[in-house]
């Protein structure tokens, strides 16, 4: 059963930004890509660098170390040097709340 924690504001996560986000232990990049928000891991199957310090670009979650692209909806990978997805997670919105499942 989905456990949803509230995480974020919606200003938190401005169109075109990442937010970072601790739950249960878990790293997790909030995304918003012209509006809809996402819930992937903020961790790079790389090399394990933040990717809630990275950037949006096209839909895609950038790395801030090495430059691979991830989905921002669903995590494929989608530019080298990644080649694993990222997990995504269940997103809720709630009035101007973000609630992530990461259960
Ligand atoms: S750590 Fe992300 S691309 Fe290398």
């Amino acid at each position: 059963m989905s456990d949803f924690k509230r995480v974020a504001m919606l200003t938190d996560v401005p169109s075109g930004t990442v937010y970072g986000v601790d739950v249960d232990g878990e790293r997790v990049a909030i995304c918003n890509v012209d509006g809809e928000i996402s819930a992937v891991s903020g961790t790079c199957t790389h090399a394990d660098a933040d990717l809630c310090d990275g950037d949006i670009e096209d839909g895609c979650l950038v790395c801030p170390l090495h430059y691979a692209t991830f989905d921002a909806r669903t995590g494929h990978a989608m530019e080298p040097p990644a080649d694993e997805p990222l997990k995504v997670y269940e997103v809720k919105i709630e009035g101007e709340d973000i609630l992530v499942s990461v259960g």
